[in-house]
């Protein structure tokens, strides 16, 4: 930021003395609100036409306030102008700006218009520019998983419950129930952007204006939806601000949930990935060492985006109508998670597209942990056995290996017949020819989950047809087709 000179503001007529320094330091926010400025600019324009059409501002005057405000942003663009410490906020920035450009014309603009409908739309034009940044990204992360998934749709892995071994899963099936939670945060930011897609400009201060504006054609030009219908809910509304700030929340809730699986499956003990040199660090003391801190610092990001939402609440909690100056508090946690997002998302989709993954050692495990046990029991329901007993069976058999040093996979005939009988195979129709040693394989296990949602290889290839037409309708909305 530049040097201040005079302060300026864009009160003070009844004021006879200047404000103490603690109040302009408290006050100012130009070092963080300088970011809205080409929203502001464009509602500028915008409202310098409805004056116009208002008959407030002649042809000419409109012609020369919009030469200016295409000058200021051009100048904002190469930093040739930049907010001085002693602009308060970035309105009072750009109204400097305007007025060195028109002089005595350039105070016209404020005409019909606070800073309280300005900021609010501001916000909401910055918002609604950015989550489509952010669409793309999480549109990056869920290719990046549906990759991977393809290429493992067939690769058997340990599926856990409590991090404990349970049944065999495809690891394609595992790396797409990443995806769905993403799918699920891309929907939620569309439906959000209908809600935002309000203009509050006509609002004023809080009563909108005597003056014979047009709030509906100013929401056309910014390409909001509507105008707001009222016009103190429209300066006093932070619910998108809020909103936002959830799905951001909740977007960090799932990266750090998938940083933790990758934290897991990169360990000694999981073994399950290698992560890319690229996408992983060292130790500075420990020259073995291989770190996962992509996966951790998403993990960790989502505490600060937690915290972003957290603190937009409080701020609204208790807050009269209509603009109080609490809600200056508003951007500082948006941006922040803007920035986080933004931040995050590219490196965690680098990771995961970019990590190879260890099959051999996934399929090895894979029916460790006795993880075949409920196709057994399944087995021995088809056989007519009550579920109740086919589990209290195969707990014996559990228990016979675990007491005899072995595994499923090792069992004879005859171990399995100690158990029993119907655990072997007899001759006879259907199921009653399958004995234990048919179902205890885990490919087998995997394809036999064949109903819609379970993790047989070829519904894995079906989800990811499916999944690849919801994605590209998102990659689609975010980039504005
Ligand atoms: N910087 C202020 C904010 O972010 C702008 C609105 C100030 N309005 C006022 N009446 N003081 O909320």
């Amino acid at each position: 930021m530049a040097e201040g000179g005079k302060p300026m503001r864009l009160w003070g007529g009844r004021f006879e003395g200047g404000p103490a320094d603690a109040l302009t330091r408290l006050s100012v926010s130009v070092q963080f609100d300088w970011r809205l400025a080409p929203y502001d600019l464009l509602a500028s324009r915008a409202h310098a036409r409805v004056l116009q059409r208002a008959g407030l501002l002649s042809e000419a005057e409109l012609d020369r306030m919009i030469g200016a405000l295409d000058d200021l942003e051009a100048a904002c663009k190469s930093g040739s102008f930049r907010p001085t410490v002693a602009d308060e906020d970035v309105h009072t920035a750009l109204e400097r700006g305007l007025l060195e450009r028109l002089g005595s014309l350039g105070g016209k603009l404020r005409a019909g218009r606070s800073r309280n409908d300005q900021v609010a739309t501001d916000l909401r034009l910055y918002l609604r520019d950015h989550i489509r940044h952010i669409v793309s990204r999480l549109v990056e992360l869920e290719t990046a998983l549906m990759s991977q998934a393809e290429e493992h749709a067939a690769t058997a892995a340990p599926g856990m419950t409590h991090l404990q071994h349970a049944q065999p899963v495809s690891f394609g099936h595992q790396l797409l129930a990443h995806v769905h939670p993403i799918a699920r945060d891309v929907d939620r930011l569309r439906d959000w952007d209908r809600r935002a897609a309000v203009s509050p400009l006509g609002a004023g201060a809080l009563a909108g204006s005597s003056l014979p504006l047009d709030p509906q054609a100013v929401a056309e030009e910014l390409g909001f939806d509507s105008a707001a219908p009222n016009s103190m809910d429209a300066v006093a509304d932070r619910d998108f601000a809020a909103e936002f700030l959830f799905c951001a929340a909740l977007i960090g809730v799932h990266l750090s949930r998938l940083g933790e699986e990758i934290v897991l499956w990169a360990s000694q003990e999981f073994h399950w990935i290698e992560m890319d040199d690229a996408y992983s660090t060292g130790s500075s003391i420990m020259p073995q060492k291989k770190n996962p801190d992509v996966a951790e610092l998403a993990r960790g990001k989502a505490g600060r985006l937690i915290g972003d939402l957290v603190s937009m609440l409080t701020t609204l909690k208790g807050l009269p109508l209509t603009y109080n100056r609490d809600l200056q508090e508003d951007k500082e946690p948006v941006f922040d998670a803007v920035d986080t997002l933004l931040l995050v998302l590219p490196a965690v989709s680098g990771l995961v597209s970019t990590m190879r993954v260890n099959t051999q050692r996934l399929a090895s495990s894979a029916p460790d942990g006795f993880a075949l046990a409920t196709d057994l029991a399944e087995l021995l329901v088809r056989k007519g056995v009550p579920f109740r007993d086919a589990h209290e069976a195969v707990g014996h058999l559990v228990v016979w290996c675990q007491v005899n040093d072995t595994t499923f996979e090792a069992l004879t005939e005859e171990d399995l017949a100690k158990i029993s009988p119907h655990f072997v195979a007899a001759t006879g129709e259907g199921a009653a020819g399958e004995g234990a040693l048919d179902v205890l394989n885990v490919q087998g296990a995997l394809a036999s989950r064949k109903a819609y949602g379970g993790t047989a290889p070829d519904r894995v290839r079906d989800q990811i047809i499916a999944l690849r037409e919801v994605v590209d309708g998102q990659a689609a909305w975010a980039s504005g087709s």
